[in-house]
């Protein structure tokens, strides 16, 4: 039950893990995300539902979130945030796109109340599922007034938006936000808020209306470069086509400080000079690329390669709404 100002929290489920089943019971680990609606994830979860409001806004495993789920998810949580009885937001959500979603959601705030999403890395019929012990520790964090933007609850730990990635696939510490971005740690005497520093997010965004609007996401595209990395990549993907909309950005995660070979650097320049948005970043988890290494001309990006991803799509939306009202 949430207990802030006698406020309540609005519970907003999306599938995963945490809303998986077994398919085998004797095979823990055979499961399909996104089985249960919330009100069965909760019941599984034995949680007291007083004071709490929930809803499906999907039911999906999280790599085959799309704009609209996104649309509707940002409804939900501008509804909840816009009404007085409310406290706190949660989302419960597949760990596999968790920290594009969250990082989208960041982008688009800010939020005076809490945005926590949570998740889990084990089906909700295993016998050792971590989705209750998480969504316990998310409605308790979710009371703490001190609290406010969007966290990932996850594993006694609050990791926030801006920093959090998923780092690992089979261990139960599958998020880390490296050493800047928890944002609470669970102790014995409860939630303890940790100091952020958070670097202000220097994005040009849409406004909400503007991206409810929107029936296509810009077409951005990733690419890491490795050592046999050839330019044909880069060469076909500026080729058009039928089947998809034309090339709008590009996002490469360069090899440490973000380098690339002449031969990259050579097809990123043509892909500029047709009109490709290009942003630079670095494939190192916690590595970002940097200027005194730039080769190419493109903007440097200070955000892992997934989230630099959503970030080049909602500049090309901002773009597109500032050119719509020229
Ligand atoms: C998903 O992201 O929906 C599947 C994986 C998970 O939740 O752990």
């Amino acid at each position: 039950m949430s207990l802030k100002n006698n406020s309540k929290t609005v519970i907003l489920g999306t599938g995963g893990t945490i809303a998986g089943t077994r398919n085998d019971p004797d095979n823990p680990n055979i499961y399909n995300s996104g089985r249960l609606g919330i009100t069965d994830i909760l019941a599984a979860a034995s949680v007291d539902v007083s004071g709490l409001e929930f809803q499906d806004v999907a039911q999906i495993d999280s790599k085959n979130i799309s704009l609209p789920v996104w649309q509707d998810l940002l409804k939900a949580v501008t509804q909840a945030q816009q009404r007085s009885d409310v406290g706190a937001v949660l989302i419960t959500h597949g760990t596999d796109t968790l920290e594009e979603t969250a990082f989208l959601l960041h982008a688009l705030g800010p939020w005076p109340k809490p945005v926590l999403l949570t998740c889990a890395m084990k089906p909700a019929d295993h016998p050792e599922a971590d989705g209750p012990g998480n969504l316990a520790d998310a409605l308790a964090l979710a009371d703490n007034p001190g609290l406010s933007g969007v966290h990932v609850v996850f594993n006694a730990k609050a990791h926030h938006a801006l920093h959090v990635q998923k780092t690992s696939t089979d261990v139960l510490q599958a998020f880390s936000s490296g050493e800047q971005g928890v944002s609470a740690l669970k102790t014995p005497a409860g939630w303890q808020l940790q100091p952020l520093l958070l670097a202000e997010l220097l994005l040009e965004k849409p406004s909400q209306t503007w991206f409810l609007q929107q029936s296509l996401w810009p077409r951005v595209e990733w690419l890491t470069h490795h050592a046999a990395s050839t330019p044909t990549l880069i060469q076909a993907l500026l080729q058009p086509l039928d089947s998809a909309p034309p090339l709008r950005g590009l996002v490469v995660a360069g090899t440490g400080a973000g380098t690339v070979k002449p031969s990259w650097q050579s097809a990123l320049q043509l892909a500029m000079a047709l009109g490709v948005e290009v942003w630079l970043t670095s494939r190192c988890t916690w590595g970002r690329a940097l200027s005194q290494a730039q080769q190419v001309a493109g903007t440097l990006v200070d955000l892992p390669p997934a989230k630099a991803c959503v970030a080049l799509s909602l500049h090309l939306m901002a773009q597109d709404e500032s050119a719509s009202a020229a």
